[in-house]
């Protein structure tokens, strides 16, 4: 989630980098740093804290120079301290890196350079590239290009990197999910991991794809793959103004996190699954086993993706779970001991309900653990322990990434549970493993043009009903509890979502031929008690739009609409299932003409109770 500026030309470079950074504040601060060519010596200045306190020491004291490489960072591995801060330097100071994103393998490569004497000054996980450059720099007699291929063949995980050496008036940078694109200039180039930054400067513009890397020269740029192949790539003409680039060219922020979540998702996964050993590492303190019940609070969409969570941790770690919307949990004196651990969820970290909960649970005693998205918010402030999801920040008020991301943190929090506990057999974990793995790859997939298209035609067809149901079963009840709740707060469409066996227990009075029944029916061993219910609404003419697994076209036929979805694991289906809803209320919404943005009457963050 950091923010990467570079430039290389003839202005000063500390202006560019500043500016740049400062346009990408709205990803978030820990810490800034920038790496400025002076005539003999690389100058490194970082800072923790915002972009204020490093602009300010720069303004005292400049950094002459017009090659640069600049940072802000959103802490993973390591406190958000100076030393941690990017950019990372090796021991003589003559090669500089920063880098966005997570080296998975970081731990054997750290030791490994170590033993061959290498020193570290920072915890993090960047700095390992350094060492390990340079070290492919003296191999490959100084190709400074060729010594980041190198180093990159023996790296897992996912990085922007940027990289410049004292001997070479060039920057080399490379991408594998985190994102990079590179501005072109007259005499000069930028680098980015975001457009913003680049926009006052140039709109000749170089989107670099996954496992592209790049020299940047004063006079241009070459590209190629990390075989070392020369690659060509178009230079686009980008004419967004500034509120478009942020928005990444999609015409809504919500639109651009829907398309956001694959790579979300890796964010939420990455570097915390360990296929060799069937591992899950969550970087937190809390003893697994010193609970005997978990309590689950949060609002809204949060509290959604805490019933996929009680789904997850009762099947997979055999924990009694209870789930609670905040609201309701603070004033119902909940029994809550010290063998109580209490999750809060919650995209911004700020919702006063939920806020109040965690105090709540904290004062009798339970131990806390927050699935969070916004670092250093209030929540993350009073919990024992902090699962970030790392989403990236979410703008648009209909939450949609968080939640999957959310969901999938769930995943990981069972996962480790389970084997902590000894409730997971070897096989179970190891499928899970993969299922999680895949997540990102499959969400991708359900985000497939073609698929896009059928939602908006389906959601087209049926904007002007006046009311809508939605069902699921078992994992994916909350899917439709989810669905029902993005249509009401972007189309203000009457929705309601069931678990669909609680169907004719009331709801079904309300179908007739108006009615569109949303119904989640993909692969479950839950499916057949699924399409039943699909018959109860057809016998009442209810109209169905059935969610179905890919190829499943035995149930087709029992369904008005069918949107077909990525086949995926029972128990990560829920995220891959989401993504459809999420679009058929999109496109909804703006076939009605709402802003999906800033629907009325709902806030982003709910700080009043
Ligand atoms: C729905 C939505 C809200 C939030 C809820 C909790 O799309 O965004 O229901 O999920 O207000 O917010 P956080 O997660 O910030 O605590």
């Amino acid at each position: 989630m950091c923010g990467i500026v570079g430039y290389i030309g003839g202005r000063s470079a500390q202006d560019v980098l500043i500016s740049g950074l400062a346009k990408l504040e709205y990803r978030g601060y820990d810490s800034a740093g920038v790496a400025i060519m002076g005539a003999e010596q690389i100058e490194v200045r970082k800072k923790a804290g915002k972009l204020a306190n490093l602009a300010g020491e720069l303004e005292i004291t400049p950094l002459p120079g017009t090659l640069g490489i600049g940072h802000t960072r959103w802490a993973t591995h390591g406190l958000p301290n100076d030393t941690n801060a990017h950019p990372h330097a090796t021991e003589d100071g003559r090669l500089v890196i920063i880098h966005n994103g997570i080296i998975e393998n970081y731990l054997p490569l750290k030791e490994a350079l170590m033993e061959r004497g290498h020193v570290f000054k920072s915890q993090t996980d960047s700095e390992v590239l350094a060492h390990l450059i340079e070290e492919k720099y003296e191999l490959t007699a100084g190709n400074l290009a060729e010594a980041v291929r190198l180093a990159l063949g023996d790296v897992r995980g996912a990085y922007g990197i940027v990289v410049t050496h004292v001997d070479h008036r060039e920057i080399v940078a490379a991408r594998t999910v985190s994102p990079l694109v590179m501005g072109v200039g007259e005499g000069e180039m930028f680098l980015a991991s975001d457009v913003p930054a680049l926009l006052p400067y140039t709109r000749q513009m170089v989107f670099l794809h996954d496992g592209d890397m790049v020299v940047l020269h004063d006079d241009g740029f070459t590209v190629m793959d990390l075989q070392g192949n020369a690659l060509h790539r178009d230079i686009d003409h980008i004419d967004w103004d500034a509120e478009a680039a942020e928005k990444g060219g999609y015409d809504t922020y919500m639109l651009k996190e829907i398309f956001e979540q694959p790579s979300a998702l890796t964010n939420t996964l990455i570097g915390r699954l360990n296929d060799s050993t069937g591992e899950v590492n969550l970087d937190i303190d809390l003893d697994p086993k010193s609970f005997k019940r978990i309590s689950i609070i949060a609002c809204g969409t949060a509290y959604y993706a805490g019933l996929v969570g009680e789904y997850m941790i009762e099947q997979l770690a055999r924990i009694p779970v209870e789930v609670d919307v905040a609201s309701e949990y603070r004033y119902r004196s909940p029994l809550v001991s010290e063998d109580t651990l209490a999750i809060v969820v919650s995209q911004s970290g700020e919702t006063i309900d939920t806020l109040e909960a965690l105090r709540e649970a904290k004062k009798y005693g339970a131990k806390t653990l927050g699935v969070i998205n916004a670092k250093g918010s209030s929540m993350t402030r009073e919990l024992d322990d902090t699962l970030y999801i790392h989403a990236g920040p979410e703008i648009g008020v209909a939450s949609t990434k968080a939640y999957t991301s959310m969901a999938s943190a769930f995943l990981l929090l069972a996962l480790w549970l389970g084997r902590a506990r000894g409730t997971l057999s070897e096989q179970q974990g190891a499928e899970l493993l993969h299922a999680a793995r895949e997540l990102p790859r499959l969400v991708e997939e359900a985000l497939s043009p073609e698929r896009v298209a059928r939602i908006k035609e389906v959601a087209e067809k049926y904007a002007h009903s006046r009311d809508y149901l939605f069902l699921g079963r078992g994992v994916n009840a909350p899917t439709a509890l989810e669905g029902a709740l993005k249509l009401k707060e972007i189309s203000y469409i009457h929705a309601e979502g069931y678990a669909a066996g609680e169907m004719k227990h009331g709801p079904i009075a309300l179908i007739d031929a108006n009615l569109p029944v949303v119904v989640v029916a993909t692969e479950s061993f839950l499916l057949e008690k699924t399409i039943s219910n699909v018959q109860e609404v057809r016998a009442r003419s209810g109209k169905v739009i059935a969610l179905l697994s890919d190829g499943d076209t035995e149930n087709a036929q029992h369904a008005d609409d069918v949107l077909y979805v990525p086949r995926s694991h029972e128990m990560v289906s829920p995220i891959v299932n989401v993504v459809a809803l999420q679009l058929l209320s999109y496109f909804t919404a703006t076939a009605l003409g709402k802003d999906v943005d800033k629907p009325r009457n709902l806030a982003k963050s709910v700080t009043v109770e």
